[in-house]
């Protein structure tokens, strides 16, 4: 006698292993063929019991119809991955990758001083890039016919200031008028950092751009010394550039601050002693600074004498060119993924 749920479990087995159309005709040569199970099987009755006849003959269609159906099945799955192959999973492909983004070197180095003067307590700000004079020129101590107006000149808007008619509004030419913003708004202690665009007249060059982007940053309370401005700007420079580096402060003028000046750090590539980054002077310029000139103060309308401050201007593409060694400063903008990838 057969045992025929063993034969179906087999049978089921087999045909889960077929893969192909070779394999699935084996199958049915094994169970279907001319010397095939069921062939056996229905051979076999002749020598079955009365009994067993009508069981075998009844498990043994039920088996056929089995056996028949997982053919059919398999026929009609292969016929299918035939007629639509690009639906079909094919695990030998490269997968679609999709490189995650990164933020424009710009950016990162805008971030990571900004950083730093969140080490030292200030707080990031923003100004808007459409200034007032009275913001950009005035409320600084740069009158309309002061010289210091060459140095920042800027690009000038046909859309007059609603403040005052007879000036029109401009493009910031620093980031300077952030401080007036911040102090007409908000009463000292602060210590304050404002990065952003700035814009300027100039002929694009190697080291010139008409836009570029400066920090800005601001400390006023009511006892704020020039010591304070040396030593920020000093932990500031051996932060970003290395322990190593010596500081010069070079005595400068800006109408805004009072004494001013620019802040040198022997260069770092060649330890002071002179290179083609340095001009061979061992010297790199990196920003300028100042104490706040009375005359800002009374702009903003803050008592006579009560506070002092410190304020610096750094370049953020020149603090990037110094740092990673780029000798154009066109390359930041030229969105060239060969350039980007580097940072
Ligand atoms: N605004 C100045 C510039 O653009 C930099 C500066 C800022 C200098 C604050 C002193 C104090 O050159």
């Amino acid at each position: 006698m057969w045992n025929f749920d063993d034969i179906k479990q087999t049978a089921e087995k087999d045909i889960n292993a077929v893969t192909n159309e070779q394999e699935l005709e084996s199958f049915r040569i094994k169970y279907l063929g001319r010397k095939g199970l069921m062939v056996q099987i229905y051979a076999s009755l002749a020598k079955a019991t009365k009994e067993e006849k009508p069981l075998i003959g009844k498990e043994s269609n039920i088996l056929k119809n089995k056996l028949t159906q997982y053919i059919e099945d398999k026929k009609k799955a292969f016929a299918a991955v035939q007629k639509t192959p690009q639906q079909s999973l094919d695990v030998t492909i490269p997968g679609v990758s999709r490189p995650a983004g990164f933020q424009h070197i710009l950016t990162q180095t805008i971030d990571e001083i900004c950083g730093l003067f969140e080490g030292f307590g200030f707080v990031v700000e923003d100004g808007p890039e459409i200034e007032t004079e009275m913001n950009n020129f005035e409320g600084l101590n740069i009158p309309a016919d002061h010289p210091a107006r060459d140095g920042f000149d800027t690009f000038y808007l046909n859309a007059p200031d609603p403040d005052h008619d007879e000036w029109n509004l401009l493009l910031r030419s620093h980031t300077s008028p952030g401080q007036i913003r911040i102090m007409k708004e908000h009463k000292p202690p602060l210590a304050i950092v404002i990065p952003g665009r700035v814009y300027r007249p100039d002929a694009v060059d190697a080291s010139h751009s008409f836009m570029f982007h400066q920090i800005e940053g601001l400390l006023v309370d009511t006892d704020i010394k020039f010591s304070d401005l040396k030593g920020l700007l000093t932990a500031f420079c051996k932060r970003l550039f290395g322990e190593k580096i010596k500081m010069r402060f070079r005595p400068h003028y800006f109408p805004f601050t009072e004494p001013s000046a620019e802040v040198d750090i022997s260069c770092y590539i060649c330890d002071g002693k002179g290179c083609s980054v340095c001009g061979r002077n061992g010297w790199l310029e990196i920003m300028g600074c100042g104490m706040v000139h009375p005359q800002v103060f009374k702009a903003v309308g803050y008592p006579k004498g009560k506070y002092t401050g410190l304020a610096f201007g750094l370049g953020v593409e020149r603090m990037a060119m110094l740092k990673y060694g780029i000798g154009d400063i066109r390359l930041f903008y030229e969105n060239d993924k060969r350039f980007l990838e580097q940072f």
